[in-house]
């Protein structure tokens, strides 16, 4: 037999031509679920979370998992059973992190836009912070807690003005972006927050953005972060905690991001040459865990030649796989197996059915393909179903996780009744 790994994608291989994720054949769950169908490795997600827990070896450490990059529950168990705590951004997803057995006060709570009932929420539930990210958030936490007879724990975000190089939807440390407070505001902000007696002041966070491939923006924004605990601990306030976010990109088209441990091995050399190597360290990372752990798989619907373009038109959709047409973003796309006889080789734009331009998938793929072939559309792991739409009234994919020779269904597949539950006529 033969066996031929893809590259970047550990755990997803070819066997005699066929592809499979870990001991499970793709064209089998194809056949078996349906397409389009969104598969993970459970154990290419742990062979990435390994990556950290290598980095942070012997540290007073926490990794809370971004579940934003996605967060449906059969994965939140797997980081949740691992032991990581999760970055969440709703109350939503905090209901989430509890179905999935998640534990309350591993949950750090970020966003610029809280509600007082999501404080409320997480007050109650006992998260262990609230990354707040404005003054006058802090002005309305403090007070939720106190008719809650509570102290909230707080960490400010602090924006530190560097540019990570990515894509400018993603980048999220500039001083134009929405996200956390000025640098040169942090002190006063800290010093305001240390004064309402509804919250306790634990810990300093950023983020500076996200598919970071570059190791320099990371140094830099570490030594900006650094120079802030300085001065608010010269101010006498205690920070028991620095969270250095997420943004550690993967490899979609020949990218090469720094591993998890070799970055960590740099950024705790910065924190100890300046004395905080006793403090605790957490972290936000989201695509960096599954982002290359899931393949969406989808099946081809119509070859339709053109004049200046050949289509090739495929049963996902921009409402499937939102990365494309948000963010031009690149997404390899492979065969499951061997071509059928009457597949011709062209270059194709490869669309879904939904009624946009910009419902496009990929664009100028050299593909050998014809009706009723298999693709798997890589590195769909993250920011793909959790960003997944009903546009045009199309159900949400199914989701299966494999581990091992395992098989789970974790997600249904999305029927119209499922989608019209809780809407109501309007009578006669
Ligand atoms: N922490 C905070 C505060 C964040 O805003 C984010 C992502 C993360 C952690 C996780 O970042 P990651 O490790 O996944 O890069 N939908 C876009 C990505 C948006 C990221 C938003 N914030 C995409 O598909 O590329």
């Amino acid at each position: 037999m033969t066996h031929a790994l893809l590259p970047g994608h550990p755990h997803f291989s070819y066997r005699d031509d066929v592809l499979f994720a870990e001991g499970v054949s793709l064209p089998a769950l194809a056949q078996q679920f349906a397409t389009p169908l969104f598969v993970y490795s459970k154990a290419a997600m742990l062979t990435a979370l390994a990556a950290y827990q290598r980095g942070f070896a012997g540290r007073n450490a926490q990794i809370c998992y971004a579940m934003k990059a996605n967060s449906s529950l059969g994965v939140l168990q797997v980081f949740a059973q691992a032991g990581c705590g999760f970055d969440i951004v709703s109350g939503g997803e905090l209901a989430r992190v509890l179905a999935a057995g998640g534990q309350a006060d591993k949950v750090i709570f970020s966003g610029v836009g809280k509600t007082p009932a999501e404080m409320r929420q997480a007050l109650s539930a006992g998260i262990g912070c609230f990354n707040v990210e404005s003054e006058a958030e802090l002005d309305v936490l403090s007070e939720v807690a106190l008719t809650m007879g509570l102290r909230a724990p707080v960490s400010i975000r602090v924006n530190p003005n560097v540019d990570p190089k990515t894509h400018p939807y993603i980048s999220t440390g500039l001083k134009d972006n929405k996200f956390g407070v000025a640098h040169e505001d942090t002190l006063r902000i800290y010093r305001h927050a240390a004064s309402l007696a509804g919250l306790k002041v634990v810990g300093i966070d950023c983020h500076i953005g996200s598919q970071i491939t570059d190791t320099t923006p990371y140094l830099d924004a570490m030594d900006r972060v650094l120079d802030l605990v300085d001065s608010i601990e010269a101010a006498g306030m205690v920070l028991e905690h620095i969270d250095f976010g997420g943004g550690l990109g993967i490899n979609y088209n020949n990218d090469t991001p720094p591993q998890a441990d070799a970055l960590w091995a740099q950024l705790l050399a910065r924190i100890d040459a300046r004395g905080y190597g006793h403090k605790k360290l957490m972290i936000e990372p989201g695509r960096s865990l599954v982002g290359n752990a899931g393949v969406c798989l989808t099946e081809v619907l119509y070859v339709k030649p053109g004049e200046h373009k050949n289509f090739c038109i495929v049963n996902a959709a921009m409402n499937d796989l939102p990365r494309p047409a948000m963010y031009q973003a690149f997404h390899a796309i492979v065969p499951l197996q061997p071509a059928k006889p009457s597949a011709t080789e062209a270059r194709y734009d490869v669309v879904g059915p939904v009624c946009e331009s910009g419902d496009w998938i990929g664009r100028d793929r050299n593909l050998r393909v014809a009706a009723g072939d298999l693709l798997a559309v890589m590195s769909a792991g993250a920011y793909c179903m959790s960003m997944a739409s009903n546009y045009n009234t199309r159900g949400r994919a199914a989701e299966v996780l494999v581990d091992g020779d395992q098989v789970h269904l974790i997600r249904e597949r999305e029927t119209a009744t499922d989608q019209m539950r809780g809407e109501h006529l309007i009578g006669r």
